[in-house]
């Protein structure tokens, strides 16, 4: 069933290698266990890169037929879970190669032409990052909502204002809650921000150079949908930077950070609210947990969880900004460590 096709790693490499790799090594390096992830946008990659290799006469259409279809079969089977994830076969690109080559033979080969998983790799990241991030902005959305709901209900309830946590002067419990409106609006902003960055193209940048293939950058880019306002494709623009840097994560996970901090004030404000010193809101039992030692207590679980959660986003924007400090150009396996954090940091 293999025997057309590279089923590990070491024989798509050079003769320089004469023995196979070690199996602790194998077990180190490898990220397909939490990289598959990113399956999708590596498709999604995959086809726009081929459909410009056919329509510049690169690879034939016949070629790009196999490809899309291939592909088709592989969506399904991941989809259903049938896929078979190999360690062997390293990461989530080339697991999806060698079944695809598996699967229609030499066009799958072909498809790599002119590319490298480094521009592969930084491409699906920013696919991914970026489909998140549109679902995280509208939320931001809905959080503002709620929060808005909230204060139009109590505007004429009167709150301490406090500075110092000190008693400080009478505010409108909607003015305070509109504070927390407007942190959430910047947190938006910066979202769409960092998405603009994020959105422009690695591929074609190849390992680290370019290549010599008359690939049609714009056109992939548009293809991805990686444009500006104006529809104008956005492609990286130095091949070195554009394989290597993660500093579009690294903001996304500084805005993230941010926003967690948002959350933190106003679930350290619901926790103080609502202990019995306050007294100023009670939280829906749904919401809260009891203790059957001390059943006179209602705990603020979520606002506490939400609040400690933060910490462990922080620490993804210094573990990944640190990730990028010591790095000379261009791409370094290090950055195959830039997955877990972001994924995390969105999760969260
Ligand atoms: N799994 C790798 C990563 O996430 C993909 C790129 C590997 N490229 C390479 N030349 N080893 O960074």
């Amino acid at each position: 069933m293999s025997t057309n096709q590279f089923d590990k790693k070491s024989e798509a490499w050079s003769a320089l290698f004469s023995e196979p790799m070690s199996e602790l090594v194998k077990r180190y390096t490898a990220s397909v266990f939490f990289d598959k992830r990113l399956w999708q946008a590596d498709i999604t990659g995959s086809l726009a890169h081929a459909e410009m290799l056919a329509a510049q006469g690169i690879i034939g259409a016949a070629d790009l037929a196999s490809i899309q279809q291939g592909m088709a079969q592989i969506t399904s089977e991941i989809e259903a879970g049938g896929f078979e994830w190999k360690l062997d076969l390293e990461d989530v690109h080339l697991n999806i190669e060698a079944r695809l080559t598996q699967l229609v033979g030499d066009a799958g080969k072909r498809l790599h032409t002119g590319r490298s998983r480094n521009d592969q790799v930084a491409t699906d990241v920013r696919l991914w990052l970026r489909s998140e991030i549109d679902l995280i902005i509208p939320l931001l959305g809905e959080l503002q909502g709620a929060l808005v709901d909230v204060a139009e209900k109590n505007v004429d309830v009167i709150l301490p204002g406090f500075t110092h946590l000190q008693v400080a002067q009478p505010v409108s419990f909607a003015h305070h809650l509109l504070a927390y409106v407007e942190m959430f609006s910047r947190d938006a902003e910066r979202m769409s921000d960092v998405r603009r960055r994020t959105n422009r193209l690695p591929l074609g940048s190849a390992a680290l150079a370019g290549t010599t293939y008359p690939l049609d950058r714009e056109r992939v880019a548009r293809s991805l949908g990686m444009v500006d306002e104006r529809g104008e494709p956005q492609v990286c623009q130095n091949s070195l930077d554009g394989v290597s840097d993660r500093d579009f994560a690294i903001e996304f996970t500084a805005a993230a950070s941010l926003c967690m901090v948002h959350i933190s004030r106003f679930s350290e404000e619901l926790i103080l609210w609502m202990s019995q010193n306050f007294g100023f809101v009670k939280i829906a039992d749904r919401f809260t947990t009891g203790s059957s030692i001390m059943p006179q207590k209602k705990n603020p679980d979520v606002p506490e969880l939400a609040r400690g959660k933060t910490g462990r986003v922080v620490g993804h924007l210094m573990g990944l900004i640190t990730l990028m400090k010591g790095q000379p150009l261009a791409y370094n396996k290090d950055n195959q460590e830039d997955k877990e954090p972001l994924f995390d940091t969105v999760d969260t």
